[in-house]
């Protein structure tokens, strides 16, 4: 039966309308029984369901039903895979339904802008455009089902620190191509239900209260049809953030912001309109998953199983010597605690109650007999000598040692960030020391984010598992054996060493962290400053090969408005199946302003049997080239010459073709007495008027006079341009080179 809103809403007194707005309890909204408005549940999310039936709390402490954890965005992230992430989407969708569960709270799309954020194992990436599709791809399959999501945490949550006071302080170019696009993605691909505001300030105000942010932005410039929840507790000023654009508080608070709406209305400082386009948002939620149940039986079983393949399909082999797939017919030990418990998933609020876990060590057993050494514990840092003595002495009777190495779940956890970057030091200890007495040492990491690895060198291959969810076992185990052939490539960058990060000086500030580094976070910083890196962003291996092969463009000029559609072959030139996900980045070569060296744009993910050759088609449309001016407080291309790049990663670039671009759009010219004569000449409208000034000041000061050789020594024509570049117009008054009114006369002419 489909519900009549208005009328319900009409029906609602002021006190049961600003009850709405906030829980009944920590997980649900409020019912108003006389007029059959039902309560609906929200739950965490994202990677499985944490519903907590008795005692509720948002920090993953207190149990849940059991579940099925599958792989933590960092993971699932590097599938570069948009289909399977709507399958994704799919099965937590049936099990919400199935749940009772209206709402799963994700996906987490904030950047990664330092490893050291606690919570990175919850964000896919350091780039908006991949985060951006994933989670559309994620959001329209949850709501397949009816179910609603909530993209968080908006906006500009890259700490845990001081989380909930901190203050955010980014430009605001650098708030719309770096921090914001996954939301606006998300939002403008898929419409999601829900929009988590994030605890922090963004710029000096509560993103919960931050009407920039939550209307203009979310709602006028992006279309967003949906409801904007708080993050649990980020609610500060209750009445300030109705009016922001913030509409449902979670959790439950005690009726006391509820009291704090109605005497605002009653006293006239919150119009009522407002607040009932805020109860309509809320019920259009609540009705729509009342009108839309859907009956869905799911089996942990099976889900299970989907856990794997994402697992599977995620995992990236960073480095590979000759030394995997093993072989069954190897003497094989593995060495760390991870391979028999390992760490899937990360702390706090996004915990998942498994029903089962399977550990590489017992999956393994499948292939081959495996030996085993503890070597270290997974949940402290103490060289254990006992431990290590055994596991070296079983080294050097191995044909190969996989050390299954990784963060435990102190090192890193929602509510608070690393410190360093480094794994334990025991871990890093008897991987070198491994390392010394067999030469074939492969390395699996469990972590949320990047470590350093100063062992690197000395082993000969390398397996990023991260946090595998429950059934990531299964997937080391397929993939170590060359069951399954890794196919997935990083998402983030790997530093070498935490202060190469560009976020280094201005990470993890208590009251405002500035974000001085811009537009350049993770490659787009590494590429621009030439910093070397242990594995760079998009990197993958596979155990088969591919040829990248005739890139065509459709068109060689783009515009405005206009649409480029990219194709490139890929061949399978190796002995196994396997998948490759080729990337797309534009580079501007127009040198209008600071921009990245290149950006990802585009990808796709192509499965190929050996020999087979497969097209990729990606289309770009004109925000692809574009950077945000504040200027003209819109996106903008400049008419010039553009690269498209396609590669294996970011650093691995195998074809590129040009394109111009063509446009009437210009920046807008602003000459003052103060412009320089550089300045004008970077400008194509502006050059004449720097020529005419050149010319005249060239006279003035003798420039190109054949008869002063002497002056000529001591200033080339050369120098004399650079430094009449640095001249501004005024100098040129003063100096008597033209007269006040000429100059204004110009100016007038060029000036916008
Ligand atoms: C987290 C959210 C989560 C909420 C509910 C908060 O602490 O930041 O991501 O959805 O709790 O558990």
């Amino acid at each position: 039966m489909k519900h009549d809103i208005p009328k319900i809403l009409s029906q609602m007194t002021l006190e049961e309308k600003a009850g709405m707005c906030s829980g009944s309890d920590f997980w649900h909204t409020k019912a108003v029984e006389r007029l059959g408005i039902p309560s609906v549940m929200l739950s965490d999310g994202p990677h499985g369901l944490r519903k907590q039936d008795t005692e509720g709390d948002h920090l993953g402490i207190n149990d849940s039903i059991k579940a099925v954890c599958f792989p933590p965005a960092v993971l699932s992230a590097c599938s570069f895979d948009r289909e399977l992430m709507r399958a994704f989407g799919d099965v937590i969708g049936r099990e919400a339904q199935a749940t009772d569960v209206s709402v799963v709270l994700g996906p987490g799309v904030n950047m990664k802008r330092s490893p050291l954020c606690g919570r990175n194992f919850e964000y896919f990436s350091e780039d908006p455009y991949l985060a951006g599709e994933l989670a559309a791809a994620f959001v329209r399959g949850v709501q397949a089902h009816h179910v609603g999501t909530s993209v968080k945490h908006f906006a500009a949550n890259n700490q845990e620190k001081q989380r909930m006071t901190c203050s955010s302080e980014a430009d605001e170019r650098t708030l719309r191509e770096i921090y914001l696009p996954a939301f606006e993605k998300a939002v403008k691909q898929a419409q999601p239900y829900t929009v988590m505001c994030s605890y922090n300030r963004v710029n000096g105000v509560f993103a919960s209260e931050n009407e920039w942010l939550l209307t203009k932005l979310l709602r006028d410039e992006w279309g967003f049809e949906g409801m904007v929840v708080s993050d649990w507790g980020a609610v500060n000023e209750r009445v300030k953030g109705l009016a922001a654009g913030m509409e449902l508080e979670m959790p439950a608070s005690g009726g006391y912001t509820d009291r704090q709406i109605v005497e605002a209305v009653r006293r006239g400082e919150l119009d009522e309109a407002v607040l009932d386009r805020a109860v309509e948002r809320i019920l259009t939620l609540v009705f729509r998953w009342e009108e839309n149940r859907e009956s869905h039986a799911f089996t942990l079983e099976d889900d299970h199983c989907f856990a794997r393949r994402a697992a599977e399909e995620s995992m990236v082999l960073l480095k590979n010597e000759g030394v995997l797939p093993l072989d069954r017919k190897e003497r094989i030990l593995f060495v760390g605690e991870y391979a028999e418990k390992p760490r899937y998933q990360g702390g706090g609020s996004s915990h998942i109650n498994s029903f089962r876990v399977s550990a590489a060590l017992s999956a393994a057993q499948a292939y081959s007999h495996i030996h085993y050494a503890k070597g270290f514990s997974g949940t402290a840092d103490s060289y254990d000598e006992v431990l290590a003595a055994e596991a070296l002495e079983a080294a050097a009777g191995a044909d190969k040692v996989v050390v299954f190495a990784g963060l435990p779940d102190s090192f890193e956890s929602e509510g608070y960030d690393r410190s360093h970057m480094d794994l334990p030091a025991c871990q890093n200890r008897l991987i070198a020391e491994l390392a010394a007495v067999n030469p074939n040492v492969i390395v699996v990491l469990h972590n949320g984010s990047p470590v350093a690895m100063p062992w690197l060198g000395a082993v000969k291959g390398l397996l990023e598992a991260y946090l595998g969810g429950q059934a990531g076992g299964e997937a080391v185990a397929a993939i170590l054996f060359g069951e399954v052939n890794p196919s997935g490539k990083l998402a983030e960058s790997f530093p070498i060493k935490l202060s190469d990060n560009p976020a280094y000086l201005n990470f993890g500030g208590k009251e405002r962290v500035e974000y001085h580094e811009g537009v350049f976070i993770g490659y787009r910083y590494y590429d621009k400053k030439e910093t070397a890196v242990n594995f760079p962003f998009g990197h993958g291996l596979s155990y088969t090969s591919f040829a990248y092969s005739n890139l065509r463009l459709d068109r060689d000029t783009m515009t405005d408005g206009g649409m480029l559609t990219v194709s490139v072959d890929v061949t399978n030139t190796g002995s196994c199946a396997g998948k490759e996900t080729v990337q797309l980045y534009v580079a501007d070569r127009t040198d209008c302003v600071q921009r990245p060296l290149r950006e990802l744009k585009g990808f796709q993910k192509l499965s190929l049997e050996p020999g087979e050759t497969k097209t990729a088609v990606m289309e770009l449309d004109d925000r692809a080239f574009s950077w945000y001016s504040t200027e003209l407080g819109e996106w903008y291309a400049a008419a010039g010459e553009y690269e498209i790049l396609i590669g294996a990663s970011s650093r691995d670039l195998r074809l590129s073709a040009s394109v111009r671009y063509e446009t009437e759009r210009r920046l807008p010219v602003h000459i003052t007495l103060n412009t320089t004569v550089g300045e004008l000449m970077e400008h194509e409208n502006t050059r004449p008027l720097a020529r005419l000034i050149t010319k005249k000041m060239d006279a003035f000061f003798g420039v190109g006079d054949d008869n002063s050789e002497t002056g000529k020594e001591a200033i080339n024509d050369e120098m004399a341009n650079a430094i009449v570049a640095s001249q501004p117009l005024r100098g040129v008054i003063s100096f008597g080179i033209m007269s006040p009114e000429e100059m204004r006369a110009e100016i007038a002419k060029y000036s916008d």
